[in-house]
This record gives structure tokens, sequence and C-alpha cells, in this order.
């Protein structure tokens, strides 16, 4: 199948890199908005006008369904444009709280301010019978995309410290970009972080065919290009800018 994923950025990219792990036998057709990056930070009229532009160019690319590989996107706004475009279209957070009923009691979900104060990751959890303890964490994408990834603990303790002595079992990535900093979250804590990528890629009702990887960035530099490569792990990768 064609499989169109798009992210603001890196974040996606983590989630493609598992779609071609679990279900290796498909054409993927990338986007990346990393002009409009951080979607943590946007209003939902943005998120929409973005949402819109992507999800019309993966059509264009004859993509037989759509995965939206972003927890901001799939809070936000995807109850309202699922059904807008004649084509399949999928989120990140029902197949994450389907997967997680019974499995676990008390979680904390990290996310970017958009998808915290949406309440929408937090009351699916909640339908699930699970104590949710939730946390905006605004800085994590800017230092996950950009150099000063030394910061990075720094941040970890600032958004943890007051989760340290509550029992909590499972750390929820609820922005896709987090399962890149997976080690430094459950080092700090010493809880597991969810693995969400294969979760998201063991939802999909995916037919194999042949297969492929076109990667397109509204914005591209060097860093970027060596993220990417690093991630996906293929040095040979070509970014294409749109
Ligand atoms: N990775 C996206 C998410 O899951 C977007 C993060 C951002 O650009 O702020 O929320």
């Amino acid at each position: 199948m064609r499989i169109g994923v798009f992210d603001s950025g890196l974040g996606g990219i983590a989630t493609l890199k598992d779609l071609i792990k679990y279900k290796p036998n498909n054409e993927y057709i990338y986007f990346g908005d990393t002009i409009n990056l951080p979607y943590g930070e946007k209003t939902k009229e943005e998120l929409k006008e973005y949402a819109d532009k992507i999800i019309n160019f993966l059509k264009e690319k004859e993509v037989d369904m759509i995965i939206i590989a972003c927890g901001t996107i799939s809070s936000n706004i995807y109850e309202e444009i699922k059904d807008s475009y004649g084509i399949p279209i999928y989120d990140i957070i029902n197949p994450i709280c389907n997967y997680l009923e019974n499995k676990c009691h008390d979680v904390l979900l990290l996310a970017t301010s958009m998808t915290i104060r949406s309440k929408v990751f937090k009351s699916k959890l909640e339908e699930k019978n699970i104590k949710v303890y939730d946390k905006e964490c605004p800085m994590f994408v800017p230092i996950i995309e950009g150099k000063n990834k030394e910061d990075i603990n720094k941040y970890i303790e600032e958004y943890l410290i007051d989760y340290k002595n509550k029992n909590i079992d499972l750390i929820i990535p609820g922005c896709t970009h987090y399962p890149l900093i997976s080690k430094e979250l459950e080092n700090y804590l010493n809880v597991k972080v969810l693995d969400i990528g294969y979760i998201i890629a063991s939802s999909l009702d995916i037919k194999d065919s042949k297969k492929g990887l076109e990667i397109y960035f509204s914005k591209i530099d060097d860093s970027l290009l060596e993220n990417v490569k690093r991630i996906i792990g293929d040095t040979e990768i070509k970014l294409k800018k749109l």
C-alpha cells in the first residue's frame, strides 16, 4: 500500500522508522512540516490549515491511507477532519488508548502544551480506567530538533521532578518526538516509556505490496538530514524540499 505519514518534523520520522520496521513492504511518503514547527504551540486554526495542505499533498501522491504521526494534530483536530478527505486517516491516540486497556494503572502522560490542554488524550485514557498524571513539556521538541541536546536533562528534571515519588508504572510519550528521548526519561524516573511506534504500526490493517520511501520537508538544513539518517538508520537517504 501507499501510506502517507506526517508530523511537524523528526517525531513523525521516529514513527516512520517503526512503520518501516514492523510493516516493511509498503511505500511510505512522509511529510515533515519543519517550517511550521513546533505544532505544540500553534492555534487550532493554524493546525487545521497545515493539516489541510499536507493531506491534499499526500492525496496528490495517491496514497491509500494517511497516518497522523502527531499527538498535537491527533488531539486537537482529528475528530473534526478525519471524514473530510475521502481517504482513511488514522490518529495516534485511539490505538494507544485501546492497546493500554487493562495493561497499566497509573501513567504519566507527557505531551506538547496543545495536546495536554485539549484533555482529549487524558480523557480517552481515563475511559479505560487508567489514572493519568499529565504534564506539558514545551521545551522537549525544540531541543530534540535543535542543537542544544545537552539541555535535555535539565528540562527532564524540571518537568518530571514532581513525579519521582508517585506510583507511576508507565510513561506515555504523547508527542511522537519524545520516543527519541526515551532512554533519558526512563533513566530519570526509572519507569518504562511506552513503545508507541510498535503500537501504531501494529494497529494498522495494511496489505503488503512493494517497498518505497519518499521523504519531504517544508524546510531542510544539514542537521535535519543527519538526524533523519541517524533515526531511520540509512546513510543513503535523500530528503526533498517542498
Ligand atoms: N510530534 C508532534 C506531536 O506529537 C509535534 C510536536 C511539535 O511540533 O510541537 O505532538
